[in-house]
């Protein structure tokens, strides 16, 4: 367990993007791959292609160099824009993006979420209707204000944010403002989705080892309802592979979906 909260420069000198991806999602054998990303991405598709949360635009928060979370919705949102404090994890999305032979592998994900919709439409015709939703890729810290400053984004349909609050914030009280400050990015009546761990003290990258904030049900429950948002799901799940306990501690994850009031 570390002894303390992992500062936010850490983030900006010591994750390595390629290390992240790797650890958490190459195929077979990322910790993330099965138990965490069936889960997420189940509850996206629910959400996204069923359950009618839909819209002009999405922004994305922390994406990192992750593409995962986007694939449903892609669906249903005419742009998307991501952002994330790291520049060197802002380059490694650009080069998915960009089609870059050396990009990470999200194929067998891409084909899950694909199964998931049916197959009416094979990974390759996904993947390219991903990279053309996607129109910005921004710099941003969700501990402030306006994390995109000096940029000002038009509020949005739908907020999402996976894996970030849990690293970026250093306990309950600061979770709950950030969601507060989540708020002001999205239009009345809009939503906001967040996923993430249950229970965690720290995790990997390559030998690095970053906290995590040790995020419960009940309290992640009232901190929606504290920063005024109206819960439309909230999902929550035990871990039942313990095999890479080593390298993340986490005991389960959450999907929690809720609106901002008109
Ligand atoms: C565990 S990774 C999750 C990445 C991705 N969302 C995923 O689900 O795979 C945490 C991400 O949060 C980003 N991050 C950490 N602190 C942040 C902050 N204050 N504002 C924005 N992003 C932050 C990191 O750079 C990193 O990309």
């Amino acid at each position: 367990m570390p002894n303390s909260f992992t500062p936010q420069h850490a983030y900006t000198e010591e994750f390595i993007p390629r290390d992240y991806l790797q650890t958490s999602y190459a195929a077979e054998k990322g910790i993330l791959i099965g138990e965490y990303t069936d889960f997420v991405l189940e509850n996206l598709h629910e959400t996204f292609i069923k359950g009618g949360v839909r819209g002009d635009t999405l922004l994305d928060i922390g994406t990192g160099a992750s593409i995962y979370h986007l694939l449903s919705a892609c669906e249903v949102f005419d742009k998307i824009i991501v952002s994330d404090l790291n520049d060197k994890n802002r380059a490694e999305f650009q080069k998915w993006l960009k089609k870059d032979s050396d990009s990470f592998d999200w194929t067998h994900i891409i084909k899950f979420v694909c199964e998931l919709e049916g197959n009416r439409q094979n990974s390759e015709k996904k993947a390219e209707k991903l990279r053309n939703k996607v129109k910005e890729v921004l710099k941003c810290d969700a501990l402030k204000p306006n994390p995109f400053d000096p940029v000002v984004i038009p509020p949005v349909d739908c907020l999402l944010s996976c894996l970030c609050l849990e690293v970026a914030c250093k306990d309950m009280k600061s979770y709950c403002e950030v969601l507060k400050n989540f708020k002001g990015l999205i239009k009345p009546g809009g939503h906001v989705v967040i996923m993430g761990t249950l229970n965690a003290s720290f995790y990997h990258v390559g030998k690095k080892q970053f906290s995590a904030l040790t995020a419960k049900t009940e309290t992640l429950e009232t901190a929606f309802q504290e920063a005024g948002f109206q819960i439309e799901k909230a999902a929550f799940a035990p871990r039942v592979n313990k095999s890479w306990i080593n390298v993340a501690d986490f005991g389960g994850k959450y999907f929690i979906c809720a609106r901002k009031p008109k």
